[in-house]
Formats: C-alpha cells, structure tokens, sequence
C-alpha cells in the first residue's frame, strides 16, 4: 500500500485546525450585530476601514514575495483587493477618504505582523494570505449579499466591491486549485505545523478587531 496514502493533506489540516476560531469569529458580536441587520452604515464603514489597512498590508508586501520559492505561487493579481476597498472607501466616505483614517490598535497591531511576516518570513506569510482571502471568497460572499440588502449598495457596486472578484469567475474552481497550492507548498512538516500556528494567529487578530469594532459600535448606544 502506498505509505503516503493515509496522510492528511495540507489544506485540510489548516482549515480543520482554525475551524474553532472561524466560529468565533463568525459569530463575534461585532459581526452578528452587522449581519444581523443591527447597525448602520457608520459601523461597515468603518470595518472597511480597517480591511483597508490590513489588505494594504498584504498587498504592499506581496510585491516583494512573487518569486519566493514558498510564498510566490499564492502571489496572483485577480486576489488582490486594495483597489476595489479604495472605491468602496470613496463611496462611503467621500473622495477625500484618506483624510484622517486611522486603524484600530487591534488593526495596527494586525497590519504589522502581516508586515513582518512578509519581510521575514514568507511561509507565515501564507498563514495571512490564506485567512483572508480564502475567507472572502467563500463567506465574504454572505457578507456582501447582506450589505447590499441592509444598507442599499447597489448589488456588486461601489461599497460591496471589495467582495466581488471580477477575474475570478468560478470561485470553487480557484478555491481547490488554491487548496492544491497549499498542499503543495514547499515547507517541511514543521514549518507547515508554524503555518498552522500563525493561521490561528491571524484568526486571533481578526477577531480582536471585532472585538474593538464591537467597542465603538456597541448595540446598547
Ligand atoms: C460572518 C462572517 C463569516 C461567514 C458567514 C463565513 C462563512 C464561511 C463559509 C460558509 C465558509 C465555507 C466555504 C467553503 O467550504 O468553501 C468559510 C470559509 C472560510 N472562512 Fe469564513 N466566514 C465568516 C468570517 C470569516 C472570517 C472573519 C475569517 C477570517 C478572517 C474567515 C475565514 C475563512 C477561511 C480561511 C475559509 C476557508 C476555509 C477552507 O476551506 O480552508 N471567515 N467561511
């Protein structure tokens, strides 16, 4: 028999691995509040806010990474999002947008450990890529479809594009090509499990974002 057979693929332990943070940050008051219809625009403006910080942080970072033998292959253009989250800002902000956007420290302090590993340490740097950006094409999906109902964007318009991947037309197509590419990722079994480790860190920060978002926007205000 083939010894290799009964090996759990990558891509499966990492996604069974953050299973109990995902729960939690799904159900995270901040975000029950917003997909529950209970807060207004204020509260998913400035959530966009803070997903600009940090994918300015994933982006800016992957620029250098796109030949790295271990993080290049997830380097693909059709993910990136810093574009369609600086429409989405004009929008709800106004053309100005810039002026005067400060992060969270919980999103600070998210933003510089993406940062740090991109500079230091490509293969975390994946633990950040796949947390996010698996993440918005499969549940950022519900998330734009409540936007649009709660809050009146136009349906894959300015203030929901930052869910909406143009290039991506067949989303469960790119979602098991890139579970290949995690299966494939060029780590030994202990840099893969430091993988797995920095995922739940990255779930860890997302949620501590939540948890300040929930601070700002409390339902009881
Ligand atoms: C209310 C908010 C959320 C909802 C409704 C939601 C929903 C979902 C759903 C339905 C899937 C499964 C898709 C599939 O099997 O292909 C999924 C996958 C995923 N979500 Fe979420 N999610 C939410 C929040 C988050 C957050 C905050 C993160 C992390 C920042 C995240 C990261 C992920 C990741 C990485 C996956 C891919 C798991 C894998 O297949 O490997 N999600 N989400």
């Amino acid at each position: 028999m083939d010894a290799t057979a009964t090996v759990t693929p990558f891509s499966t332990l990492i996604r069974t691995a953050s299973h109990e943070q995902h729960t939690e940050a799904e159900t995270s008051t901040f975000m029950s509040d917003l997909l529950g219809g209970r807060l207004g625009v204020d509260a998913y403006t400035r959530y966009t806010e803070q997903l600009w910080f940090v994918y300015r942080a994933l982006e800016e970072g992957s620029e250098a990474l796109r030949d790295d033998p271990v993080a290049g292959p997830f380097i693909q253009p059709e993910l990136m999002r810093s574009t369609e989250l600086e429409r989405d800002l004009a929008h709800l902000r106004g053309a100005d947008w810039r002026e005067g956007l400060e992060p969270l420290p919980a999103t600070a302090a998210y933003a510089a450990r993406v940062t740090e590993c991109a500079r230091t340490w490509p293969a975390g740097y994946i633990a950040h890529h796949y947390t996010r950006y698996l993440g918005d094409l499969s549940g950022g999906q519900i998330i734009r479809d409540k936007a649009e109902k709660t809050w009146g964007f136009e349906r894959k318009g300015d203030g929901v594009r930052f869910y909406v991947f143009e290039e991506i037309t067949n989303p469960a197509a790119f979602k098991r090509g890139y579970r290949e590419l995690l299966d494939a990722v060029n780590a030994d079994d202990l840099e893969r499990q430091r993988i797995i480790e920095e995922c739940k860190r990255a779930f860890a920060l997302n949620t501590a974002v939540f948890r300040e978002l929930g601070e700002v926007f409390p339902l009881s205000a």
